[in-house]
């Protein structure tokens, strides 16, 4: 089954959700609490180790039963069941998208084009498990005879994001080996990582789905050239592994066959840390930690898959995503995880969410009359609290945040611990509640100020308060919770998608800017200069004059 191809703004419950929001868009989140002593408990949903309280939103119980309706008339259910079955939803590239797969229990069945994947799932599996403990342990050695002691990932995008994300995420649970990530074609990037290693005891994980990503390759090229100057042709083979679907351009590039872990056309990029792209992951922790963060995921499909919508995480933050993007005009969202080894998460979900549904062509191939992809940001907490948080206080926009909070830390300290959390609680509350102008006056009482100065300040510090909220409360930062949490937005991208009737798992959009490249960088290279618009000649022009 295709997915469905519902225009949303057509369905009853876009309707009936329009007279809602002109009922629900002027009331206060504070009188919404005292209009009913169980809404944080109704409106909190507890699973596992997770509990995700999304009270603090500008919802009422209908807005929530209309939002599940609007899910229902667009057919969610069917979806989902498309989705998990392996048909190819990406309709426009024709594949599945399967990433549910790769965490899957071995016994599971996941069938592309009536063949079942997982034996092959499993088969990279094991081979991602023997080769992290040949090099883990030191059996497997560089060309010199000593153990490795540091990791190079070669990537971009899907090929570096997730790994990156989910090692610096984890970095407690890390072992002894050290890793580094090399992305930006900026060849001053992939020189800064040069000057960290050691030939004899490095390994590098070339990561790419297509191995013709002109990043990858540079940086790959780079480090194989400087990798020989200190040592022979046959090094490569005890130094370079690969990780792609195009298992010729890898050979091409000199990779042995026993050196490359395949992937497939049905992960996408941005979807793929859990394949052979997560090798990275799996050296730097060891691979019963990546078998848990797989094991999380794995649970929070389950939860996904067989949930109510009332009760469904991924369901419900989804939906509120739409309320807030097509009903209340926010053009974005910020995540703000409380903890500090979440600095790349806002940085990951930003490809993982605008790549998937920053679209305007529909399902149906025709331009939407609506608003789709929400614009992601965030930084963790505290110190976005020392930065950007007064824009969302006391700023013009509306900025809908899922705050990210982990109950125990990883160290203990506990005084520290309090401190984080009572500030990531406060934040939630403040967001909520605001202060009134009395509240203002009220603590003026007693001030060297005269009352002329008291009324002329006083309205600078009201804050009005009402700003929506989610609150995702987990017990503690471990590699299954985090893989939950990252499965979690997967799901909440797809449920995005669905409603707003556009394919998710393509990314044409990020195709013209690298063909314009290519030409510019002949442009660059040559005397000649192609065709262009002034402004554009310019710049090369400009730039062919400082070289
Ligand atoms: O930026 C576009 C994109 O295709 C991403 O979707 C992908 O994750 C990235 O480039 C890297 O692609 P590859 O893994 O093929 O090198």
């Amino acid at each position: 089954m295709a997915l469905p191809k519902t225009n949303p703004t057509q369905t009853q419950a876009w309707k009936k959700l329009e007279d809602n929001f002109n009922q629900v868009k002027e009331l206060h989140l504070k009188e919404l609490f005292a209009q009913d002593a169980d809404r944080a408990q109704k409106m909190t949903i507890t699973w596992e180790d997770f509990l995700v309280d999304f009270s603090k939103n500008r919802i009422t119980n209908d807005t929530l039963e209309l939002l599940q309706e609007l899910a229902k008339e667009v057919k969610l259910d069917k979806a989902i069941e498309a989705y998990f079955s392996g048909e190819k939803i990406n309709e426009t590239e024709h594949r599945a998208v399967l990433h549910t797969a790769l965490r899957a229990k071995e016994n599971d069945t996941f069938f592309v084009d009536g063949k079942n994947v997982m034996p092959e799932v499993y088969k990279v599996k094991n081979k991602i498990k023997t080769f992290t403990e040949d090099i883990v342990n030191g059996t497997r050695k560089g060309y010199s005879g000593k153990p490795f002691t540091h990791i190079v990932n070669i990537g971009i995008g899907g090929s570096d994001l997730g790994p990156a994300m989910v090692v610096d995420s984890l970095q407690y649970y890390k072992n002894n080996l050290t890793t580094y990530f090399v992305s930006n074609v900026d060849g001053d990037h992939v020189n800064e990582i040069i000057k960290k290693i050691n030939p004899e005891t490095t390994l590098f994980v070339i990561v790419s789905k297509t191995f013709t990503t002109q990043e990858t390759l540079s940086n790959a090229n780079t480090i194989r050239a400087w990798f020989l100057q200190h040592a022979s042709e046959e090094a490569i083979a005890k130094h370079f592994v690969a990780v792609s679907t195009n298992l010729e351009k890898v050979q091409e590039f000199g990779i042995e066959q026993d050196n490359i872990f395949p992937m497939w056309n049905w992960v996408g990029g941005r979807f793929s840390l859990w394949s052979a792209v997560g090798l990275s992951i799996s050296l730097s922790l060891g691979y019963q930690h990546f078998e848990s963060l797989l094991s999380g995921a794995n649970k929070m499909d389950e939860h996904f898959k067989n949930t109510s919508f009332d009760k469904n995480i991924p369901v419900v933050l989804g939906l509120l995503t739409i309320w807030y993007n097509n009903f209340f005009n926010a053009e974005s969202e910020a995540v703000i995880p409380y903890s500090e080894y979440l600095g790349k998460l806002a940085k990951y979900l930003q490809q993982g969410i605008m790549e998937s549904n920053g679209k305007y062509i529909d399902r149906n191939g025709s331009k939407v009359n609506y608003q789709t992809g929400t614009i992601i940001w965030g930084e963790p907490g505290t110190n976005s609290q020392h930065a950007f948080f007064q824009l969302i206080h006391q700023g013009t926009k509306l900025i809908p945040a899922d705050f990210i909070g982990f109950a125990k830390s990883l160290y203990g300290n506990q005084d520290h611990q309090d401190k984080l959390i009572s500030n990531f609680i406060a934040q939630t509350e403040a967001l909520m509640n605001g202060k009134t102008k009395a509240e203002v006056m009220q603590e003026f009482e007693g001030s060297d100020l005269s009352k002329s100065e008291i009324e002329k300040l006083a309205p600078y510090k009201v804050f009005e308060g009402n700003k929506p909220t989610n609150t995702l409360f987990i017990d503690q930062l471990t590699p299954e919770s985090l893989g939950k949490l990252i499965a979690l937005y997967e799901h909440k991208i797809f449920v995005q998608g669905v409603i707003w009737n556009i394919f998710s798992y393509d990314q044409f959009g990020v195709e013209l800017g690298k063909k314009l490249a290519g030409e510019i960088l002949k442009d660059l290279q040559h005397d000649a200069i192609s065709k262009h618009d002034g402004s554009t000649l310019n710049l090369i022009k400009f730039y062919k004059a400082n070289n």
